[in-house]
């Protein structure tokens, strides 16, 4: 049966990668979705009357509903939802620039939630779908400059982890997907830098400087993470609630994981001497 996705952020990385991968299989519709509808020009070469542009900055409610309504009177449904644009941002937290955090947030937490919220009620009515939200290895582990990129992706866990207790009994599924540094725009052109200008943070100068300069050259391969993100959803049974990819957030959430989970067990009986009658 024909399977119709909606994946935000395709005009580069890792949703321009799977836009390519979905538009070459004839049993799915795609809803491809860009800031620039001349971003989507590279779909003209596989278009066969199954997919979909619309013009969707995901922070813009009016463009969240058109892209919606879209994917109802062009496919009838929505059965895959692919929460992927984002945004990256390097700088510690005490030089961090206030606007460019609520815009982090407004991107990557709440134009997710809002993606989500408009295409829920298509899924609980067919009552069956699948919801995929990039998070980030940054999501379960963080590193110093990453704090605010990680305070997104941490929300994003959050979120995702509630929602897939809330809608398990609904006939949909959340996966939330995990990669590691990988070669896109995102530590590129899609992230902005503070370099530290306070001498007590002069540590972290030359990692916060040089990200342009190393942008491109990360291990991840944009085209394997969608490969992986698309086999997971259509042969995987059930879909996995967690899809680490790449060894930091395999390796190094594990050892980040066992380092949290002994400090709670050694805090144990303090922690539960906070329990009183
Ligand atoms: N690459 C990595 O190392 C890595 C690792 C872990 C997680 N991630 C996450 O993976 C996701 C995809 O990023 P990527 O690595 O593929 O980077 P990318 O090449 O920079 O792609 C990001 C996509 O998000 C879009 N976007 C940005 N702001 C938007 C907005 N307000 N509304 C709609 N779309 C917007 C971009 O569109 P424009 O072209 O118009 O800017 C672009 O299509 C992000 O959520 C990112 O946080 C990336």
């Amino acid at each position: 049966m024909t399977k119709t996705w909606l994946v935000t952020g395709t005009s580069s990385g890792f949703g321009r990668e799977l836009a390519t991968l979905l538009a070459q299989q004839s049993d799915i519709n795609l809803v491809a979705t860009a800031r620039k509808m001349t971003d989507l020009a590279y779909l003209d070469t596989y278009d066969h009357g199954q997919i979909a542009k619309s013009l969707l900055d995901v922070t813009v409610a009016d463009q969240i509903t058109a892209t919606v309504q879209l994917a109802q009177d062009r496919f009838g449904g929505i059965d895959v939802l692919v929460n992927n644009a984002g945004l990256g941002y390097f700088a510690t937290i005490e030089e961090s620039d206030t606007a460019a955090v609520r815009h982090l947030f407004d991107v990557n937490v709440f134009g997710l939630a809002a993606m989500t919220k408009a295409v829920l009620p298509i899924m609980r009515g067919q009552h069956a779908g699948t919801i995929v939200n990039l998070s980030s290895a940054l999501g379960l582990v963080t590193l110093p400059t990453m704090g605010y990129y990680s305070a997104t992706k941490f929300a994003v866990e959050g979120y995702s982890q509630a929602l897939q207790q809330e809608v398990a009994n609904l006939g949909i599924d959340v996966m939330i997907v995990e990669p590691s540094g990988a070669r896109t725009n995102w530590a590129g052109a899609s992230s902005q830098k503070d370099v530290p200008t306070i001498a007590d943070y002069d540590q972290f100068k030359a990692q916060v400087a040089g990200t342009d300069a190393s942008a491109g050259s990360e291990p991840g391969d944009p085209r394997q993470i969608a490969k992986l993100i698309f086999e997971q959803v259509t042969s995987t049974q059930p879909t996995p609630k967690h899809l680490p990819l790449g060894h930091f957030a395999s390796a190094g959430a594990q050892a980040h994981l066992n380092d949290l989970l002994a400090e709670i067990k050694n805090l144990s009986a303090i922690s539960e001497s906070a329990d009183q009658a």
